[in-house]
């Protein structure tokens, strides 16, 4: 019998902090297509495992598409318009990239936001990503649109300080987290994902991380 009253249905938006909401599935229905769209760039600016500025090397492999793409190497955090490994311009954002990212950004409540900057993550079992904040974009008026997209994980998501408390949301394919405005500096992560096999995306979680970097 259809529960009017009890938990939300899975797809309503639920709040984690001001400014931050959590847009459960917001993204799958066209999960085939992005996952395609992530093979293209990735046909053309091949995943990599980046060097940190202390020497270490990221456990997540990463590329981008659109203008601006996120770098980190023994010189620093920052944003390039040539992708080192292939001496190119980072391929230029799928349409469908795009249009989802602004569609929930408008879906959480801020309108107009047109990504320069997708940065793809893709997540092997055992791979994580400690707690961040992300600050090396040019305006921090711009909310960050945050896509997972194949095996689940949990996302970490703290506040302010990197050692307040920390909200455990689990992310499933299709789901999309936005923060900005008030939280949008806020500390957040991603616990190590468990191995798994998704039927669309395989051994791997992907995410989308869509901002306006300059
Ligand atoms: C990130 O913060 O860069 C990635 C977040 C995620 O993979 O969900
Ligand atoms: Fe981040």
């Amino acid at each position: 019998m259809l529960d009017l009253f009890g938990d939300p249905s899975p797809g309503s938006p639920r709040l984690l902090a001001e400014g931050a909401w959590l847009l459960p599935g917001f993204a799958t229905g066209p999960g085939r297509a992005l996952l395609t769209a992530i093979g293209t760039v990735a046909g053309h600016t091949p995943f990599r495992q980046m060097e940190t500025p202390g020497g270490g090397r990221m456990s997540v492999a990463m590329t981008s598409c659109g203008h601006l793409g996120w770098l980190t190497d023994r010189s620093g955090y920052r944003y390039g318009v040539v992708d080192p490994v292939t001496g190119q311009p980072w391929p230029t954002m799928p349409l469908i990239l795009a249009e989802l990212a602004a569609r929930a950004a408008g879906a959480a409540g801020y309108p107009g936001f047109q990504p320069d900057s997708c940065l793809i993550n893709r997540y092997a079992p055992g791979t994580r990503m400690g707690l961040h904040q992300d600050r090396d974009e040019a305006d921090m008026a711009h909310p960050i649109v945050s896509v997972s997209l194949g095996l689940p994980a949990i996302f970490l998501f703290g506040g302010r300080t990197r050692t307040g408390p920390v909200q455990r949301v689990p992310l499933h394919h299709g789901d999309i987290v936005v923060w900005g405005g008030p939280s949008r500096r806020f500390y957040h992560g991603v616990a190590p994902v468990a191995a798994g096999e998704h039927p669309l995306a395989g051994p791997f979680r992907y995410n989308l991380t869509f901002r306006r970097a300059g």
